[in-house]
């Protein structure tokens, strides 16, 4: 190795200029004494790391001797560094050395195109070679220009959603629904999620209304998600629980529409002239917002009904897409009777009007409803059940001449207190009922009997 040490280096301070092949045509000099060929004493170890750090390579060598190392990029075929030098003109490259036993590559800002093969090399006559791997890997990301934005259609549209996305390795996308709710992508195909860059729904309803969550995942963290909202629109559509409403004189009554409609539609109530009811003392509507809130309940309450009032109400929605309206009518209907039995049966519903009950919302309705089915019983005395049914049948008959009992009834509503009636002239207008109510089903079943 001796003889040689002192050969070499003149050689290379003449020709220091040409470098490498300088150092070729040195080593390509036949030794003229037994010398140790250097050797690498480990491998180059890989490295990944995400674009934007610094990086260094290690090539590790023995018996460098007078030979250079260079670093070299593979796939581009460039020389990056011979010995201390920078080769390449790329500045976020340098060199450096552990007292010439580790080469050290440095890259700093590491960027996407710096990925690949890094080759170490020593200048002996046949080269000696090793090579190490660069990966540089990106989080995802989301390109909202080149991604779909939120989206407003009409119902029965096909909709498709994109989302583009950029990282390394490349990123899987998945597409959710915000609520978690289940994506329907036709009416043949739905999902809980989807894994495709786009998202098509095959004619949109309404129920797929809401916001879409496009989500890129790779192995790097973290993961990125954008969130698009489709909203669905279409012409108010309406429907009523109770076309028929019966209401006593007096009494307060609530009449109730539902709607759908996308975007939210104005809302009124108008009489079959087509006159606007606004609030006042007598009439209160309000609208309230369901869940999806595309649904609405309209109410109109119209306090102490009197008999201008009886008729016919509509119920209107509209909207940028399109207007409807329903129609419910109000009839006289008798307020709940005296007898107490009577609460208990069922509604009585001749003609096939629907029932009422649940059409009333005062509250003392309710409350005579309570006091008259639990405290009956005391009133009367025991029952007979064979007579109830009796009554039932026949309450037509013995409730309409029977004025007496309407005032009752009307005093009770005004007092809140229907379930005790406790003054002597209730008491006995409770016994003429019961003599009434006693005496009635008698006639009518000798009625029916002879026809
Ligand atoms: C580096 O990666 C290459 C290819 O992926 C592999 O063949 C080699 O063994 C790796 N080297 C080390 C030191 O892990
Ligand atoms: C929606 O897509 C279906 C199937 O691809 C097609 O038959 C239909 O015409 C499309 N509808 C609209 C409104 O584009
Ligand atoms: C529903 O969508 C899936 C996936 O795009 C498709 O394979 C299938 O044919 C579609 N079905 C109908 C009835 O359009
Ligand atoms: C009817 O409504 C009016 C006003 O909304 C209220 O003051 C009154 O107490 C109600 N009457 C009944 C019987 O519920
Ligand atoms: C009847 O009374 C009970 C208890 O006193 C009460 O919970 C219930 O809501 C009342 N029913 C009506 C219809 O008012
Ligand atoms: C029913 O009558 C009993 C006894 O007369 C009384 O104690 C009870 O409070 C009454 N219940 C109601 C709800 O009025």
């Amino acid at each position: 190795m001796k003889p040689r040490d002192r050969r070499t280096p003149m050689w290379c301070k003449v020709f220091v200029t040409v470098g490498l092949l300088c150092c070729e045509l040195s080593a390509a000099a036949p030794p003229s004494e037994i010398v140790v060929d250097p050797e690498f004493t480990e491998p180059i170890v890989n490295v990944t790391v995400p674009a934007g750090r610094n990086v260094k390579l290690g090539c590790s060598v023995r018996n460098l001797g007078t030979y250079k190392v260079a670093w070299m990029h593979f796939e581009q075929s460039a020389i990056l560094t011979v010995n201390n030098h920078v080769i390449t003109r790329n500045p976020r490259i340098t060199v450096s050395h552990d007292k010439h036993r580790t080469w050290f590559l440095h890259i700093n800002n590491v960027q996407q195109e710096d990925r690949g093969r890094y080759m170490c090399q020593i200048n002996t006559i046949t080269a000696k070679t090793q090579i190490g791997y660069l990966n540089v890997v990106v989080p995802p990301s989301i390109s909202d220009s080149l991604s779909s934005s939120d989206a407003i259609v009409r119902e029965g549209a096909n909709v498709s959603l994109t989302c583009h996305v950029d990282g390394y390795p490349k990123p899987d996308i998945k597409w959710k629904r915000d609520d978690g709710a289940h994506i329907n992508i036709n009416k043949s195909l739905t999902v809980s999620e989807w894994a495709e860059p786009t998202l098509e729904l095959h004619r949109i309803s309404r129920l797929d209304m809401g916001a879409y969550l496009c989500i890129a995942t790779n192995s790097v963290p973290p993961s990125v998600s954008k969130r698009i909202k489709v909203s669905v629109d279409f012409p108010p559509m309406l429907w009523i629980p109770h076309q028929l409403v019966g209401v006593p004189l007096g009494y307060n009554v609530t009449l109730e529409c539902n709607t759908e409609a996308h975007p939210t539609s104005l809302h009124y109530w108008t009489r079959d002239s087509g006159q606007m009811l606004v609030d006042s003392s007598k009439y209160k509507a309000v609208s309230v917002q369901g869940n999806p809130s595309y649904k609405v309940q309209m109410k109109l309450t119209i306090s102490g009904v009197e008999h201008t009032d009886y008729g016919v109400y509509k119920c209107v929605a509209k909207n940028s897409r399109g207007e409807t309206d329903g129609t419910i009518r109000l009839y006289t209907s008798h307020p709940p009777t005296l007898a107490p039995e009577l609460q208990r049966t069922e509604n009585p519903s001749p003609s096939g009007i629907p029932a009422l009950g649940p059409q009333w919302t005062t509250s003392d309705g309710n409350d005579l409803e309570n006091g008259t089915s639990n405290n009956n019983t005391n009133a009367n005395g025991d029952d007979d059940d064979s007579r109830l049914n009796e009554i039932k049948q026949s309450e037509q008959k013995y409730r309409k001449p029977k004025n007496s009992g309407t005032d009752s009834q009307k005093d009770v509503t005004k007092n809140s207190v229907p379930r005790l009636i406790p003054t002597a002239t209730s008491a006995a207008l409770v016994l003429t009922a019961v003599v009434l109510l006693q005496m009635q089903p008698f006639l009518c079943s000798r009625k029916r009997c002879s026809e």
